[in-house]
């Protein structure tokens, strides 16, 4: 189903005669290189929501309440874009400019469009695998939390537009029904915290979280991360939670047991939460965990443990980059902000942003790609040969953002949700209304200092947005035929600046290009997410392995498909079997329809004549939601522009 989202938001459907459709989407071929801040030429809104759209009703179903293609940990994060979306476009109605008739009657369309959609999410509450997710690993969990965090803050935020047009009725009998799931999120937000917690560890390295409660110690960043964002999340976010079960209550084993009862009845604002981020960021922070980029490599191991030694210090270190683990932390920094005022957080944040964008080939000074990073137009045959994209730079190239499994096409289902997750963070990071709690001390001179600290941090997210749009850009010109995004934005980039997609020789070339220019595994990494060495090299076992997929070349330059089926596995610890997934988790069933993937030799749209996003899983769930974030992001922060405050 497609939904005329265009016309939707513009009210078209209200108005005895309607405003002409906007045009298709139109995307300005830009062989200029600059990018400029204004989007206009993006109709930014209308494609995020096609996105999420595409997102819904391709890859969720109904019926089981699920995203059956996804795993757990990602279908928690996929719930969060959904939401995310939900959130923004709800945010975005009251600031549309319109008489009174046309705004009650579009917020009214609009809400049963996304009451449709926040079905889903409730759906999803039942289908989420809440009982399996509780034995796996720490950073598993805290996607959970920020989930259903998540979805209370659209929850109270939609229902406070609601009962600004007379639509919110005071009678909670017929209050938006949105409100009434508020608790049941903040009951699982709750729970999946405090299991997470028991992932904090003082014996080892000084503190911070493991990984996994299995196997040998790893202090990475994306769990220490999590915790951090996730703990100021609650301390901000959270409604409170009464709700005892399953662990305590009357009949309750916790109850009748000797040792400590389990805290009942959590309370908003609890400082447990907030102190637990403070920890956790402190730590972080003096861990060393940044390389010579400024970029979060993945985390730490400790020597010789499996040697049996009684070394209890983080001193070695895997220095391979994710983009994800460039992301989590920007929602934590700012929630650090909110909660303490403290400008530091907030520097902290955009340094580290620098540091990607850096990593990209961009250069923020002048708006555009480094010089050695410009797109070379193809114009000779011997071009053919060699690739117009630059090397690689640490975390992409051309100005766009890339792991490192990109450009080779094998990324794993983990590292497909990857850019997602930055994308997300740096949204609410630099979201217009991203310190709309600070200044919350009524002296003036402290809410006058507040006030210069919004504006600074609101230039510099002003900043980003040409790099955002390069992004965004990039990623629309990897949808198919169905409007389906793919992995490898980078040659999306190709294709909507010169009309040409990238070819086999060229992507070729370029790995030779960045093998000289450094490699994109760096020296001393260890990508668990993608490349399963470790298996036998006694190292840490992985929870997960799924979607390393073998893919090989044939003759024609094309790949041969995947025999990838979509199933869960979790190897958890040396030899670990593959455990069946169960019956809950229905992934099995749907695995023909991930192994079914179009020719290759057919292209984007007809557009190209080989698409390196056929390559390894193709495109999924995960890099749909890629294209969704990074629209989204685009949206919101370009918001401070089109907000002018
Ligand atoms: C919004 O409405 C006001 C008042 O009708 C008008 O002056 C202004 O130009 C409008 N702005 C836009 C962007 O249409
Ligand atoms: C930080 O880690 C790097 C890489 O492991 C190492 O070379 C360096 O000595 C460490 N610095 C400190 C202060 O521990
Ligand atoms: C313990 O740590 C030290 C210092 O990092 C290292 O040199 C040593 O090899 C470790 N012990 C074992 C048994 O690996
Ligand atoms: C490890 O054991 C050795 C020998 O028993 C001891 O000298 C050393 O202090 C211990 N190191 C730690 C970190 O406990």
């Amino acid at each position: 189903m497609r939904i005329p989202w265009a016309a939707v938001l513009a009210a078209a459907a209200c108005t005895a005669s309607p405003s002409p459709p906007r045009p298709e989407p139109r995307i300005r071929l830009d062989t200029t290189k600059d990018e400029s801040s204004n989007n206009d030429d993006l109709d930014v809104l209308g494609l995020m929501s096609s996105a999420l759209t595409t997102m819904q009703d391709r890859y969720f179903e109904r019926w089981i309440g699920t995203w059956p293609e996804g795993i757990d940990w990602t279908r928690a994060v996929v719930n969060t874009h959904l939401v995310a979306a939900l959130r923004t476009i709800t945010d975005e109605l009251p600031r549309q400019n319109r008489t009174v008739e046309d705004r009650e009657c579009t917020i009214t369309g609009t809400h049963h469009l996304i009451s449709g959609y926040f079905a889903d999410v409730i759906a999803y509450y039942f289908g989420e695998n809440a009982f399996e997710i509780r034995h796996e690993a720490y950073d598993d969990m805290l996607w959970v939390v920020l989930s259903w965090l998540e979805s209370i803050q659209f929850v109270k935020e939609h229902g406070d537009l609601l009962s600004g047009t007379g639509m919110g009725f005071t009678s909670s009998l017929l209050a938006w029904y949105g409100d009434r799931w508020a608790p049941a999120f903040a009951h699982r937000s709750r729970i999946f915290w405090e299991l997470a917690a028991r992932g904090w560890d003082d014996k080892y390295c000084d503190g911070g979280m493991f990984w996994s409660p299995r196997g040998l110690p790893y202090k990475n960043a994306v769990t220490n991360e999590l915790f951090i964002s996730s703990s100021i999340a609650m301390y901000l976010h959270f409604p409170g939670d009464p709700n005892n079960e399953p662990f305590g209550g009357r009949n309750g084993a916790d109850s009748t047991s000797s040792s400590k009862p389990a805290k009942f009845d959590w309370r908003p604002h609890d400082p447990i939460f907030g102190k637990a981020a403070q920890n956790a960021h402190a730590w972080l922070t003096s861990s060393n965990m940044t390389n010579d980029q400024g970029l979060y490599t993945d985390g730490f191991h400790i020597s010789g443990l499996d040697r049996g030694s009684n070394n209890t210090s983080c001193d070695e270190r895997n220095e391979m980059v994710y983009t994800y683990n460039q992301g989590v932390i920007l929602s934590g920094l700012l929630g650090l902000y909110q909660a303490t005022n403290r400008e530091k957080y907030l520097d902290e944040g955009h340094q580290l942003v620098e540091n990607v964008i850096r990593a990209t080939g961009f250069d923020l000074e002048h708006g555009k790609p480094f010089e050695a990073d410009n797109i070379k137009p193809a114009t000779t045959e011997t071009d053919q040969a060699v690739s117009r994209l630059p090397p690689w730079r640490g975390l992409g190239r051309a100005g766009v953002l890339e792991d490192a499994c990109d450009a080779s096409g094998d990324c794993s289902q983990d590292s497909q949700t990857f850019k997602s997750i930055w994308m997300h963070h740096f949204a609410k990071f630099c979201a217009p209304d991203a310190l709309k709690l600070s200044g919350k001390n009524k002296d003036g001179k402290s809410a006058e200092a507040a006030e210069k600290v919004r504006q600074r941090h609101r230039e510099r997210c002003r900043r980003y947005i040409p790099w955002l749009r390069r992004n965004a850009r990039a990623a629309l010109g990897t949808r198919d035929a169905d409007g389906v995004f793919g992995m490898w934005w980078t040659v999306g980039l190709l294709a909507e600046e010169q009309g040409k997609g990238v070819t086999a020789e060229e992507v070729e070339a370029l790995e030779k290009a960045d093998k000289h220019a450094g490699g994109r595994w760096p020296v001393g990494s260890v990508d668990y997410r993608n490349r399963a060495e470790w298996r036998h090299e006694g190292g840490w076992p992985l929870k997960k392995e799924q979607g390393n997929i073998k893919t090989e070349t044939v003759a024609d330059g094309s790949l041969s498909s995947p025999s990838e089926t979509g199933t869960e596995t979790d190897a958890e610890g040396e030899g670990a079997s593959q455990k069946p997934i169960t019956s809950r988790d229905l992934g099995d069933r749907f695995a023909p329809r991930i192994g079914k993937r179009e020719s290759n030799e057919q292209g984007v749209g007809g557009l190209l004549p080989w698409d390196p996003n056929l390559r390894g899983r193709g495109r999924t769930l995960e890099t749909q939601a890629g294209g969704l974030a990074v629209l989204r992001a685009l949206w919101v922060v370009w918001g401070n522009e089109r907000d002018g405050s």
